[in-house]
């Protein structure tokens, strides 16, 4: 496909509206993607023509519901390689699916066994293995950081031994937009014995990654940050672990049968999705994952590898900009500081002039702490944005830095 960038704005209607009366420049991807018409007309023809309970009526409206909510989920096991469908759990996002996962090991770890988590973690990855170990008596050991945002692997070597357990990285960095080396942290672990956990939240986006190939054991994600909407997101996971590990919620369609005496659970995925799910949320993030693949994801890396050369480049010209996150493998995030001007002032002077940009510590405070600083100014790209969008960009920056210095 030829990759029109203008043509694919056009899918976008958000990005045709001003902010401040300025046209918005929506630099916050890694926050969350726009959702194009396509995956908003699916979410309007759901509520408009078969809006209705799934698994539970022989009525048409529950039958059609049904049957687009399985193809979403056979769409989605399509795009991860994943070997089955009941390896998708739909959840209501990445970081639900890691308290999942979580919370289902609470019983399989005692005390002495050891979790390995990466100094580039999201709080969503490092918050519930905290409370995995207070709840179980396992130790969490972090391999380290360089300066240029990559893990260092050769003490990661060192941490692993035949008490880890759990290993959980991301596959990219949300504050600082480094490619972590999974395969090797896959492999390596697997070694020793230990499951894996990836939190691709940030690399979906960018990349189409291949459960099979890599063989990893849990793989994560949101439909938000993927062009679909907020509130659904999965767990992939192998289908041994996942009937090994117990249920996450009790309730409705989770179950085979029910008495005071006893009950018994569920065949996959019913087992992990209690309750009335996101029917509309699951056959959206279907309809998003087929729109981002019309694109293609070779095509996606690209334009987005032209769009960070072009970005860095720019940037580095101001006088006092410093990056944090300098990787030669990165995606399309910028996180960066101008001498001593706080990222909030410089946020909200951009969004004056129309530009989205994320300011703070992106849930990522120990990358904060080991820089010493607050928090960054994140500019993240994706596919629908622009060199003309990165030119306003600059151009409101290098304004908002004269206003503040
Ligand atoms: N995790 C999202 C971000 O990085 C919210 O902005």
């Amino acid at each position: 496909m030829i990759f029109d960038v203008k043509s694919i704005r056009e899918d976008f209607p958000i990005l045709y509206r001003k902010v401040n009366g300025k046209p918005l420049v929506y630099l916050d991807n890694a926050a969350t993607s726009q959702t194009p018409q396509q995956v908003i007309d699916v979410i309007v023809d759901y509520y408009s023509k078969y809006n209705a309970n799934i698994h539970r009526g022989v009525h048409t409206l529950s039958q059609e519901a049904t049957d687009a909510y399985e193809n979403a989920r056979r769409t989605i096991q399509s795009h991860f390689n994943a070997k089955h469908p009941h390896e998708i759990i739909f959840t209501s996002g990445t970081t639900h699916s890691i308290n999942m996962i979580a919370n289902g090991f609470a019983s399989l770890l005692k005390k002495g066994d050891e979790i390995i988590v990466s100094a580039l973690e999201h709080h969503s990855n490092i918050v519930p293995w905290q409370m995995l170990c207070e709840k179980t008596g396992a130790t969490l050991k972090v391999i380290p950081m360089n300066s240029e945002g990559e893990l260092i692997i050769s003490e990661y070597d060192m941490l692993l031994n035949e008490n880890t357990k759990l290993v959980f990285v991301n596959h990219i960095s949300n504050a600082l937009g480094t490619i972590n080396p999974i395969e090797n942290i896959i492999t390596k672990a697997h070694d020793v014995g230990a499951a894996v956990l990836i939190d691709g939240a940030q690399a979906c986006p960018h990349l189409k990654p291949d459960v099979q190939k890599l063989n990893v054991d849990f793989y994560v994600c949101s439909a938000h940050k993927i062009c679909g909407p907020t509130g659904i997101g999965m767990l992939y996971g192998k289908e041994e672990w996942l009937q090994k590990l117990p249920p996450y919620q009790g309730g409705g369609e989770m179950i085979a049968e029910v008495s005071f005496d006893k009950t018994t659970y569920a065949d996959l995925p019913h087992k992990f999705e209690a309750g009335t799910p996101n029917v509309c949320g699951g056959i959206a993030f279907g309809a998003a994952i087929d729109y981002m693949n019309t694109i293609g994801f070779e095509t996606i890396a690209q334009y987005e590898g032209e769009l960070l050369e072009y970005a860095t480049t720019e940037l580095l010209y101001i006088d006092g900009l410093k990056i944090y996150g300098t990787s030669a493998n990165k995606t399309s995030v910028i996180s960066f500081n101008v001498g001593n001007i706080h990222p909030y002032d410089l946020g909200t002077l951009l969004d004056k002039m129309g530009i989205a940009v994320r300011t703070g510590h992106h849930c990522a405070q120990p990358i904060m702490d080991f820089y010493k600083i607050p928090g960054t100014v994140r500019a993240s790209f994706m596919f629908y944005n622009t060199k003309e969008e990165i030119d306003l960009f600059i151009s409101a920056l290098k304004k908002s830095i004269m206003m503040l210095s």
